[in-house]
């Protein structure tokens, strides 16, 4: 098998803040996008925070109301990123600038730097460099997030990463 024949299940995980909003909106929008094309046993996404503030937490209730307005139902529970992450995922996407300082600040020999990308660098629609934190802004603010992720998430699944 050739070296750039990606390994397969590819594992993907989705990072914000809390992972209560955005990250977790990634994880089901790309599970739901997966589906959709019928790659389910070879796609795998997962989500966590950089912070551990919401730990056990299920999503945002204005976040999955804002989901389910595009037919997305958001599963899972908050969990903190972790160092064992660097290794055990393929793809590493970070929501905004901050979160991927903070992500590359858990490498500091940069052993793993090429795994972590933007999100927003896999949007061909949107201008967006960054998934906006719509946690203390209004409810207009989640809508946005989840337009852009379905654009972010339909380029990432259309990327060299994952065809
Ligand atoms: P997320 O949003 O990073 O998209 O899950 C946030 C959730 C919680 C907080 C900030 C952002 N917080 O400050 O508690």
């Amino acid at each position: 098998m050739s070296d750039n024949i990606p390994q397969v299940p590819q594992k993907l995980l989705f990072v914000c803040l809390g992972n209560i909003c955005r990250s977790p909106s990634a994880e089901n929008i790309m599970n739901h996008l997966v589906a959709v094309q019928g790659k389910s046993d070879r796609i795998m996404c997962d989500s966590a925070g950089t912070a551990s503030y919401h730990t056990g937490a299920a999503p945002d209730r204005r976040m999955a109301i804002a989901a389910k307005k595009r037919g997305i139902t958001l599963h899972g529970r908050a969990r903190q990123f972790s160092q064992q992450d660097f290794q055990q995922f393929d793809l590493i996407l970070a929501m905004d600038r901050s979160n991927y300082q903070n992500i590359l600040a858990l490498d500091p020999e940069q052993k793993y730097r090429d795994k972590v990308k933007m999100m927003c660098d896999f949007c061909t629609s949107y201008p967006d460099k960054e998934v906006p934190d719509p946690y203390y802004g209004g409810v207009d603010g989640f809508d946005y997030v989840i337009d852009l992720l379905f654009d972010a998430c339909n380029g990432l699944l259309a990327s060299e990463y994952l065809t």
